[in-house]
């Protein structure tokens, strides 16, 4: 089997890379963070102001959607490190370079509007919230498979549909229609960055099929959010997906499968044994994540069962 290097595939995919390039640019409409904030509802805080300081009679907002919003919010605060990663990979320089700096000008924008929102709306513990973004970033983060071209591709393709599903579902849990307008806008943004990667790796996987797979199963296998390294992530998520906002049973029908559909991984030709080998392990991962959701749902209605008996 032959490997190719990152260096091979930047020049490999360059085309296709300019084309998706063109593609997101004439499909991306301009948006503007400061119109999704109510800033009349705006309230000075204390300290050096000495405003009224934050408390948890401020915010009319559910507990799990409040979690969620930290959540989003320090994983799209942590764009340092991804940029750091995609530069590093996928360089400065023409169509990738342009790409680069673009994504990253629009991620930007994200951690802005939301920041910006939860301050204003007074949603949030705007101390705590600062605390969690200094103790994050200062962590820094990098997946689990960050120096592989075709991993770090395969990885972006889910983690940009994930965190598309994650927003819209934290919009609708707020109850508030102004949040949910807000986070309908960026989930759109993000379902355009899935778009321009997925498209990338399909087009990897005519020019190296077998790597291409391998990525894939191998990024399948330890998965993981980005915003894995949020103090107490383990127990914000499974709030998060007990309150079906992101959790198993999405991951699998709504960010895994669709993904996989498009890339028509199970017909792809000319695979080699490891090739082979690697479309057999995504198979298994799969059914393996059918048994975790089910399993997962079926907990999750006794359990609700027994609140509602409770009430
Ligand atoms: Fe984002
Ligand atoms: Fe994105």
């Amino acid at each position: 089997m032959t490997i190719l290097s990152p260096t091979a595939l930047l020049h490999e995919l360059e085309a296709v890379v300019e084309q998706n390039l063109d593609r997101h640019l004439s499909m991306a409409k301009e948006w503007f963070p400061h119109e999704y904030v109510p800033w009349s509802e705006g309230r000075t805080f204390d300290g050096p102001l000495g405003g009224q300081a934050w408390t948890p009679a401020d915010s009319q907002l559910p507990e799990v959607a409040r979690t969620a919003l930290i959540v989003n919010l320090l994983t799209e605060d942590n764009l340092p490190s991804y940029h750091h990663q995609i530069a590093t990979l996928f360089g400065r320089d023409g169509a990738w370079g342009t790409w680069v700096h673009r994504w990253t000008a629009e991620e930007a924008r994200h951690g802005t509007a939301i920041r910006d929102y939860l301050t204003v709306t007074r949603a949030v513990d705007p101390t705590a919230l600062e605390r969690a973004r200094m103790v994050h970033m200062s962590t820094g983060y990098r997946n689990a498979h960050d120096e592989e071209m075709l991993h770090s591709l395969a990885y972006v393709s889910f983690q940009e549909l994930a965190t598309r599903i994650a927003h819209r579902n934290t919009g609708r849990a707020t109850g508030d229609p102004m949040c949910e307008a807000l986070l309908a806008r960026i989930a759109t943004d993000e379902n355009l960055h899935m778009l321009f990667y997925r498209n990338l790796l399909g087009a990897a996987f005519e020019v190296a099929p077998s790597q291409t797979m391998r990525a894939v199963a191998d990024v399948l296998a330890d998965f993981q959010m980005p915003g894995n390294g949020i103090e107490g992530f383990g127990r914000k998520s499974v709030a998060i997906a007990l309150a079906g906002i992101y959790d198993l049973r999405q991951h699998r029908d709504e960010v895994v499968l669709p993904v996989l559909r498009q890339w028509d991984i199970f017909e792809v030709p000319g695979l080699d044994s490891d090739g082979e080998a690697a479309r057999e392990q995504i198979a298994a991962h799969i059914d393996g994540l059918e048994l975790a959701a089910s399993r997962f749902e079926e907990k999750r209605d006794a359990r609700r069962a027994r609140q509602a008996a409770r009430r």
